[in-house]
């Protein structure tokens, strides 16, 4: 016979080997098995990885309790134990798989609980507030300006901020010993032959450099000119350059086209007229005036009592600045201006220059 193994579980063992020959036998190791089961396994059990040690250890299909007592106890029973051997088993392994099944609802019911408790979102905390951006008000005005032109056809082209003599001044019919060029106090920079554009006329001949006529384009961009800064000037301001060259441009035209932007960017109760004036790129030049935007023309401390705003220089193009770009001066005409978009914006918010450019927030925010 062979040599009998002490760590044997009784369930490893037959019930012929383990001596047991009456149905009373047969109970008491089942009540063993249970109690093992009950008061040591379950009770082990802390989580969802202990459950399945003890749900494989007891319901393997293999080699699980169950399935050994089944083996061991039932089918290698005497004829006249069996019944009380299935009796037994069936028990024991409802009273397992319940006790087990529960156990796991329970462990879920905990994991659930613990996660609703992770994700918990206090409703009481503060939200983040999302502040709104707002438009600088240049750039609102330029947005404006630009409306107004592109609904009566031109275009919008932009060019370099560091310009050569020739496009700044010479091309634009100001030679070298002008005095107009003093006027503009020009910063140059040093060891090169550049200057910061003193105005955005430049880009008048680069696009008809460019291109043959019809031109209807505006052109807005940062100027630089050597001014002391005070409530209306400093060393850098916006303006929107304008320019329409045809066959048939007439005075007309021009008179016409400032009054319609005027009277778009004022109102439609504004009235303008055109004094006359110098630059050596249009011939005859202008300054357009407006009627006060403050006392419709009666006169107050705005206009300065006179009744008329200065808004911006203007004129027909000089024939002469046709010859820079070969365009043949008897057979095209036109007419340009230059906006100074800071003064607009000044004009139509009724603030000083620096305060558009020191970018204060609580300045800005009024103006969304
Ligand atoms: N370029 C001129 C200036 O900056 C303005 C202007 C533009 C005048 C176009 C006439 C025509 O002062």
């Amino acid at each position: 016979m062979a040599q009998e193994d002490p760590n044997k579980k009784s369930y490893e063992k037959t019930l012929a080997e383990l001596g047991v020959s009456s149905p009373a036998d047969v109970g008491k190791h089942f009540h063993e098995c249970q109690a093992d089961f009950a008061s040591h396994d379950l009770l082990q059990i802390a989580n969802e990885e202990d459950w399945k040690a003890v749900r494989d250890r007891w319901l393997g299909r293999k080699s699980g309790v169950i399935t050994l007592i089944t083996n061991n106890w039932l089918k290698a029973a005497a004829p006249e134990l069996k019944r009380a051997a299935g009796l037994h088993l069936n028990e024991l392994k409802t009273e397992v798989e319940q006790a087990l099944e529960e156990r796991r609802a329970s462990i879920e019911a905990a994991a659930e609980l613990a996660a609703l408790e992770r994700d918990r979102i206090d409703l009481s905390l503060p939200g983040v507030e999302r502040l709104l951006g707002t438009r600088h008000l240049i750039r609102q005005t330029y947005a404006e300006l630009q409306r107004i032109f592109l609904a009566i056809g031109y275009t919008v082209v932009e060019g370099p901020e560091i310009e050569t003599p020739y496009y700044n001044f010479e091309a634009l019919n100001i030679p070298e010993h002008h005095p107009a060029r003093d006027n503009m106090d020009t910063f140059y920079i040093e060891g090169s032959n550049h200057l910061l554009r003193t105005h955005t006329s430049p880009m008048q001949i680069r696009t008809m450099e460019k291109q043959q006529p019809p031109v209807r384009i505006i052109v807005p961009g940062k100027v630089y000119r050597r001014d002391n800064p005070d409530a209306t000037h400093g060393f850098m301001f916006h303006q929107l350059e304008g320019l329409a060259v045809d066959a048939d441009i007439t005075f007309c035209d021009f008179k016409g086209t400032v009054d319609y932007f005027v009277r778009e960017f004022l109102g439609p109760g504004v009235k303008t007229r055109l004094r006359p004036s110098y630059f050596p790129f249009t011939e005859p030049s202008a300054e357009v005036d407006a009627t006060c935007y403050v006392c419709r023309g009666s006169g107050c401390r705005v206009c300065k009592f006179s009744g008329w705003i200065e808004l911006f220089g203007a004129g027909m193009v000089n024939p002469a600045v046709y010859g820079f770009v070969n365009y043949d001066a008897k057979r095209v005409s036109g007419f340009a201006f230059g906006i100074g978009v800071d003064r607009f914006a000044m004009l139509k918010y009724g603030t000083d220059l620096q305060v558009l450019f020191q970018n204060d927030v609580r300045f800005l925010r009024q103006f969304r």
